[in-house]
């Protein structure tokens, strides 16, 4: 069906010291199902870029990476290759400015750790992305959720956003289930709270509708 499949998955992490990091708590469940369910269903060959997770999927290409800066430059190798693209990984939005290549020894009762702004990966290949290519991004939203979801889906010209609504009610990160919205240019839809798997075999369904229409 598919010439190949690029999913991303997983946290990334941001080295600060030898032992010491910046991270997110994504569990890499939901990458993990998309690239389970892509096999299933023999949707065509994946390229699972991951940060560090234990959900890794089996018989599949697998490319691990750390940071931030790591996963863009492995998604852009294999980038050009694929006809579907899915950026279900939690890459962090920043990292720290210096390393410090020595343990950082306590000091005073205040210390300031200088942030730096990662590249936005997914912003990056929907300026490059071809006709033939579905962009598919994830967005993590406490306000706003549609208005937020909507802007996002044009700045980064995606054919379809999941958005996650974060709230007690639904962490998403972690869990084994999660509530979300398939937002596309033409619509919204509501999907009920179900497993992550689940979830995964619902997205594929509309990426396969939307390649049906191209
Ligand atoms: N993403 C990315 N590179 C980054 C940050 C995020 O490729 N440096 C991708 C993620 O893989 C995901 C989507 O962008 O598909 C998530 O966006 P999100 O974190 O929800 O929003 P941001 O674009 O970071 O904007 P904000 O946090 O300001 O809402």
């Amino acid at each position: 069906m598919f010439k190949k499949i690029l999913i991303t998955s997983g946290p990334t992490l941001e080295p600060i010291d030898p032992v010491r990091f910046i991270s997110n708590r994504s569990s890499g469940k939901t990458g993990f199902h998309l690239a389970m369910e892509a096999r299933m269903r023999r949707l065509g060959p994946v390229i699972f870029i991951t940060g560090p997770t234990a959900f890794l999927p089996a018989q599949t290409e697998i490319i691990q990476v750390e940071t931030a800066q790591e996963m863009r430059a492995a998604v852009g190798e294999h980038f050009r290759s694929c006809d579907v693209i899915i950026m279900a990984a939690a890459v962090g939005d920043y990292r720290s400015l210096k390393y410090y290549p020595e343990k950082m020894k306590k000091s005073g009762e205040r210390i300031t750790l200088e942030l730096v702004k990662n590249p936005d990966i997914l912003l990056e290949l929907g300026q490059h992305k071809r006709k033939n290519q579905i962009l598919v991004g994830f967005a993590a939203e406490t306000e706003d959720i549609f208005a937020n979801a909507q802007k996002k889906l044009l700045a980064k010209n995606l054919d379809l956003l999941v958005l996650n609504e974060i709230s007690e009610a639904n962490p998403a990160f972690g869990s084994d289930e999660n509530q979300v919205y398939l937002v596309r240019p033409d619509g919204v839809q509501r999907l009920d709270k179900s497993s992550k798997a689940r979830i995964a075999a619902l997205v594929w369904d509309d990426i396969v509708a939307l390649a049906g229409r191209a």
